[in-house]
């Protein structure tokens, strides 16, 4: 049977990953913090593992992994995103966060992982839309996201010489309880089980980037060829038409 482990699978995109794998008929090793909300995913089918700890343990996570088999599919989901609301906020310690939450972590559960997984085993790195624009408020997450995407996309040149393929995700909105927060307008937001339908479909086919949705992913593409210069005057305008943000709230 296959297997797959999943992290941030006790909420959101994860979460929802985990029952559609298990529908259809995948082992799931779900992970998370929550040990409720793990628990309670699990009672949706008998496939669902729940495995607890916090990615920012290594312990926890070398404890949590090494009691498990190695999957064919690990899908690097975990992560968090916070927006700074004035430039007087930047700090490492502001930085510190988002880089554990959306780096640290998958980087911890890879140390885990890498030697253990066999030949033909894929992973799947979420990371997201915002690397491909610089997008206003989005210093942090933007910065935490885009790292991991370039630690990514190297890998994935070095692990092929092992026979493991990595594939690189990019939703854009998606409701999830991450994106409830936001104080803005999401175009083209899409429900996690469009997402989940993406995700699983883009790794079933071995794509390299996994982008969507098409509608988000194809404007933002083609304003991302513009002149740097060109696209700031964009974003500015984009701010001066939204007060809250430029009152800095
Ligand atoms: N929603 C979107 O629009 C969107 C768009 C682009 C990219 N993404 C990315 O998609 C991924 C999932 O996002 P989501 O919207 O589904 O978010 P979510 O509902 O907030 O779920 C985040 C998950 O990450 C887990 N997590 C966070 N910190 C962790 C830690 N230190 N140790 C272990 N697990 C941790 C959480 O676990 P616990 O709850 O158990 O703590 C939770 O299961 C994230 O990487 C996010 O950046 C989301």
């Amino acid at each position: 049977m296959n297997c797959v482990l999943i992290t941030g699978a006790s909420s959101g995109i994860g979460y929802q990953l985990a029952r559609d794998y298990a529908s259809a008929g995948w082992q799931v090793l779900a992970c998370g913090r929550n040990a409720e909300r793990l628990a309670e995913l699990a009672c949706h089918s008998p496939l669902i593992q729940p495995v607890c700890f916090d990615h920012d343990n290594p312990q926890q996570v070398h404890d949590a992994l090494t009691a498990h088999p190695a999957p064919q599919l690990v899908i690097l989901n975990a992560g968090d995103c916070h927006y700074l609301d004035d430039p007087g906020q930047l700090s490492v310690a502001a930085l510190q966060p988002m880089l554990h939450a959306n780096l640290f972590g998958a980087v911890t559960v890879l140390h885990e992982l890498l030697p253990r997984l066999e030949r033909g085993s894929r992973i799947g790195w979420v990371s997201s839309a915002v690397t491909l624009l610089p997008l206003p408020r989005a210093e942090l997450y933007g910065t935490a996201k885009a790292a991991g995407e370039y630690l990514a996309r190297t890998l994935a040149i070095t692990l092929a010489t092992y026979g493991l393929s990595l594939s690189l995700i990019r939703p854009g909105f998606v409701d999830t309880p991450l994106t409830r927060r936001n104080d803005f307008a999401m175009p083209t937001l899409i429900s996690v089980s469009e997402a989940s339908r993406q995700i699983r479909d883009g790794l079933a086919a071995g794509r390299a980037v996994i982008d969507f949705p098409r509608r988000l992913h194809w404007p933002m593409r083609l304003l991302s060829w513009l002149p740097g210069g060109l696209w700031r005057r964009v974003a500015l305008r984009m701010i001066q038409r939204a007060p809250t943000v430029a009152a800095g709230k």
